[in-house]
Formats: C-alpha cells, sequence, structure tokens
C-alpha cells in the first residue's frame, strides 16, 4: 500500500477507534506556560521509516533517512481530520544542525507534511556533518549550539515541543545542563533485545518521555543481525499464546506498560489494527521479571560506525571505545 494511503488509514483508524490524545490548545505568547500546559504524546503511534520503497533513501545512515514526509503529509490531508487531533513528529537530520539550517529544514518539513506546526521535533543522530558534504563531520557546531537553534524554533511556534534521538547518557546530561526549554522526549532504539532499563529509567527521573524506535526489534529487515527474530523466538511465541496474542501485540505491550511511546512501522492496514491490540493486554510482575531475563543486549542500529563515531560507548561498553573512533 502506498505510504499516504497507509497514513491516512491510521489517522482515520486512531480516530475512530483509539482516539489520539488531543494535541496541546492555542500556542501562547508565553513559553514557559505553554511548554508546562500543554498535553501529552500518545503512547502508540506510526513509524513511517521504509515505508515507501520509491521515496526512501536505500542508505540510511550516509544521508538523510526520510524521504517520504510529503507521502506523510498526503495521508494526512486525506484523512480530513482536523490538525489539532493528531501527532505529527519530525527529526533534523546531520547535515541541518548549523541554526540556519535548521530553521530552513523545520519550514520544509512542515510544508512537506502540510501541517502548519510539528508538535515534535528531534535532534536525530548528536553528529552534526557539514552542510552539501556528505558524512563529512562538521566538528564547529556542537549539540549545544543545535539545541539552541531548536529552542527558537519552539518560540517561533514551528514546532510545540523539541527533543533529542539517539543520545547516549552524557549527550542528555549536556543538554540538561544548559536547556531553557528542556527535552520533551528521547527517541531511541529499545526492544526486548536492547532493554536498557537503567536508561528507560533515568529518563523518568529526568522528567523526558521516551519513544522506542524499532520497537519490533530486528522485525526491521534492514537490520543485519545473527539472532533469531523476535517474532519468532519461542520465549515470545510462548508468552503470546498465553496471552491469546499475536507475538507482535504482546511485544509492543511490554514497550507500553515500561511506560515508553512505541511506533511500530507497518506499510499493512491489518497489522495497524493488530499492533494496536496489544493497548489491551497486560503483564504480571512476574512475566515482566521473566521479559527482563530475555534481554540480549543487541543494538540493532548504530551508523556512527560509519560515521567514525562512538555514539554509545556509556550505554553498550563504556570500555571498548573502539579504535579509529572519536568519542563525541
Ligand atoms: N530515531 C531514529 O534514528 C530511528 C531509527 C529507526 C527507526 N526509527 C523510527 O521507528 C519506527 C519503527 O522502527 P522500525 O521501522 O525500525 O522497526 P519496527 O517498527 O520495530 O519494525 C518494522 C517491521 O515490522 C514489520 N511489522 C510491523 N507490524 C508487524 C506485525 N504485526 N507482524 C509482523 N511484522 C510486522 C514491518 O513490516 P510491514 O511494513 O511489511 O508490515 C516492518 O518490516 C520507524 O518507522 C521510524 O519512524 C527511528
Amino acid at each position: 500500500m502506498a505510504c499516504w494511503r497507509i497514513v491516512s488509514a491510521a489517522v482515520v483508524f486512531g480516530l475512530a477507534l483509539y482516539a489520539f490524545l488531543p494535541a496541546p490548545g492555542p500556542i501562547t505568547e508565553n513559553i514557559e506556560e505553554y511548554v508546562t500546559s500543554t498535553k501529552g504524546i500518545p503512547p502508540f503511534g506510526l513509524g513511517t521509516w521504509l515505508s515507501n520503497k520509491d521515496k526512501v533513501c536505500s542508505l540510511p545512515y550516509g544521508q538523510r533517512a526520510h524521504k517520504n514526509e510529503d507521502q506523510t503529509g498526503r495521508g494526512i490531508a486525506a484523512a480530513d481530520v482536523p490538525r489539532e487531533d493528531i501527532w505529527v513528529t519530525s527529526k533534523l537530520w546531520n547535515a541541518h544542525h548549523r541554526p540556519n539550517e535548521a530553521t530552513a529544514a523545520i519550514q520544509k518539513s512542515i510544508s512537506d507534511l502540510g501541517v502548519g506546526y510539528l508538535d515534535l521535533y528531534l535532534i536525530h543522530w548528536p553528529v552534526a556533518f557539514v552542510p552539501g558534504e556528505g558524512t563529512k563531520l562538521d566538528k564547529e557546531t556542537t549539540i549545544v549550539d543545535t539545541w539552541r537553534a531548536l529552542e527558537n524554533l519552539v518560540r517561533a511556534n514551528l514546532t510545540r515541543h523539541i527533543g533529542i534521538s539517539n543520545f547516549a547518557k552524557r549527550d542528555v546530561e549536556t543538554i540538561l545542563d544548559i536547556c531553557t526549554i528542556c527535552p520533551y522526549a528521547h527517541e531511541f532504539e529499545t526492544h526486548p533485545y536492547l532493554q536498557q532499563q537503567d536508561f528507560v529509567d533515568f529518563h523518568r527521573e529526568i522528567g523526558v518521555k521516551v519513544i522506542a524506535y524499532s520497537p519490533l526489534g530486528n522485525t526491521n529487515p534492514t537490520y543485519d543481525s545473527d539472532i533469531q527474530p523476535l517474532l519468532e523466538d519461542p520465549f515470545w511465541k510462548g508468552l503470546a499464546k498465553k496471552k491469546n496474542a499475536t507475538v507482535a501485540q504482546a511485544v509492543l505491550a511490554w514497550g507500553l506498560q515500561r511506560g515508553t511511546v512505541v511506533i511500530p512501522k507497518t506499510v499493512h492496514e491489518e497489522r495497524i489494527k493488530e499492533n494496536r491490540g496489544a493497548l489491551d493486554i497486560k503483564f504480571t510482575d512476574e512475566e515482566l521479571k521473566e521479559i527482563t531475563r530475555q534481554d540480549k543486549k543487541v543494538r540493532m542500529n548504530d551508523p556512527g560506525k560509519s560515521w567514525g563515531v562512538k555514539l554509545f560507548s556509556d550505554l553498550d561498553d563504556p570500555t571498548n571505545l573502539g579504535e579509529g573512533s572519536q568519542e563525541l
């Protein structure tokens, strides 16, 4: 199914059977009041990475990964629902970290999506590239510079919230130390094979929501992992059967129950309905303990290796920084 059609179906389906939480009221001049008064992100969203093979870059690490915002915008328009009834998140690509680039980038996203403003805008990776020079690292532009630029995007009413993605713990702390408008959410890889419970708990303590990307683990076909597919894992098959659910539903239910926002991607309408069924499943404490024991600590998505940057050393292996990689 074309990307825009599935987005449209998701929006309509979401409104009919699972009300997306209403988005915040009108933007106010008082930024502090606005940031504290707004309602939150829905716990269940639709991921759109790789949703349209014609439009999506086949080299997600080297260039901008998502090139389907125009398709997503078409889907939103076709759903024909009030803007305030949907939540739209987009991300700032590495080549646009410089303040003037960031403003132009969000304006393009808003225009392609046809939404007027974003609900959430994230720094995609804590790594800046020199604009127009591929993956050449921009050593002049820091994540603090880029965060300041994002704060100005809130002040300019281009986005209601700002956040981060793929930041290590020390990167999060750097932003917390300097923020005037602080991160609303952090989108990072977490699923039953990469649980990162300490990191999830850390975000709860600092009041930053966690958006769990790749919530179905190695189901994303671009991930090259040696371990068995999560959806065929005997433990999860058994647990799903016990819950009278599909494996995908059980896995997503766990993501929801631990308080993360889950954003499974699918291009199949029936799977949107299926995945949404996760909202009706609850695990006992004993089952949750069993799930904890299934963690394999396997990270599927680490483009830092091809950028020459050690992204996650304080999360995965603080002792092994890797040869030829620089710590950011
Ligand atoms: N911030 C970042 O750097 C970053 C990185 C990665 C992903 N993300 C975000 O997270 C979203 C989701 O992550 P993801 O796409 O990597 O992985 P995912 O959502 O965990 O898995 C997607 C895969 O699962 C399949 N699938 C979905 N529902 C299913 C079901 N009920 N039964 C069987 N298969 C099912 C999809 O196939 P079909 O489409 O054929 O159904 C697709 O192949 C992305 O779209 C993107 O928005 C962000």
